[in-house]
């Protein structure tokens, strides 16, 4: 019996990256690279974590362009306007990252620092030092795009194992029924700032898994924003980072506003989230 290898083999390859419909699981580097015959390359990228709006500190990465990849594992699904590309790492945060930003900007996924120093970090916002950034890290060529260097860290998750694609409709759930725009954007900017670490009704991070809504019940509305504007001045040496730290202040505040303005409207939703207590 005679089977064809070349036709067989791309089914071999799907069922070992597709663990679910819509997930996939990354090999690593070298496999990635020859699998889709994608060859890496060298980028420069001012790196959010370690720059602040005084001084830019460039780095170089060794990386793969994301839009080859994105296309090879979910087609042209990904760009679409309803498109979200969640990137999901070993610590537990999740990054959800619009289909559209992707196609936009310049992405890639990067494995290793070109000059051969270690591939970790410091992330001073979280009070932590040389964070290992394997397996990957997604950067963006972010040198000429202000408003890229504006988001900061924000879309920069690091120690990634799996890809999954979403569509923006899935999440309906977490808003509440008459949504106006501000709390529409409030929840964007949830999304965006908290949900990475944090969770609403299941769907987020793990990284620090608490229910927001819930916790919000042993918060109060002044105290909750003067722990995102800087939880380091509440509780020195945690490892909460402040809120969008290189946005204008004026802009920063008007975050908090809408995030605390968000999840209020959420927890008058949600009167069974206070009425236990919560984890
Ligand atoms: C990088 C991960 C990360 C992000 C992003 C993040 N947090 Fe946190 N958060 C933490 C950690 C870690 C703690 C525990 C802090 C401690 O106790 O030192 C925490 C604690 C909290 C708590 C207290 C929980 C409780 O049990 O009472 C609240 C409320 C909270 N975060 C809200 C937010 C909001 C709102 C945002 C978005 C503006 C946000 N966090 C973004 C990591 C994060």
């Amino acid at each position: 019996m005679a089977y064809c290898l070349k036709c067989i083999l791309p089914v071999f390859l799907a069922m070992a990256v597709f663990g679910k419909a819509g997930a996939v699981e990354l090999p690593p580097p070298a496999d990635l690279s020859s699998q889709y015959a994608l060859p890496s390359r060298q980028v420069i990228v001012v790196e959010p974590h370690e720059s602040t709006n005084e001084r830019q500190k460039r780095v170089e990465y060794t990386a793969l362009p994301i839009d080859g990849l994105l296309t090879r594992w979910f087609g042209d699904r990904w760009t679409s306007e309803e498109a979200e590309i969640v990137f999901l790492a070993k610590d537990g945060y999740r990054s959800v990252v619009p289909g559209p930003k992707l196609k936009k900007y310049r992405a890639f996924l990067a494995f290793a620092r070109s000059d051969g120093a270690p591939f970790t970090v410091d992330n001073s916002s979280q009070n932590e030092r040389k964070i290992p950034l394997s397996p990957y890290y997604l950067v963006w060529d972010n040198k000429k795009e202000p408003e890229l260097l504006r988001q900061g860290a924000y879309g920069w998750p690091y120690q990634v194992t799996a890809v999954e694609w979403h569509s923006k409709s899935e999440d309906r759930a977490l808003l509440p029924a008459r949504a106006s725009p501000m709390l529409e954007q409030g929840f964007a900017e949830t999304k965006e700032y908290c949900l990475t670490c944090h969770n609403i009704r299941g769907i987020g991070g793990k990284k620090y898994p608490v229910d927001l809504i819930r916790a919000l019940c042993r918060w109060q509305e002044p105290d909750l924003k003067a722990w995102i504007d800087s939880p380091s001045r509440v509780k020195p040496g945690t490892a909460m980072p402040p809120l969008a730290r290189l946005l204008p202040e004026a802009e920063r505040q008007r975050m908090i506003g809408r995030i605390v303005g968000y999840l209020g409207a959420m927890k008058v939703e949600s009167p069974e989230a206070c009425a236990r207590p919560a984890p």
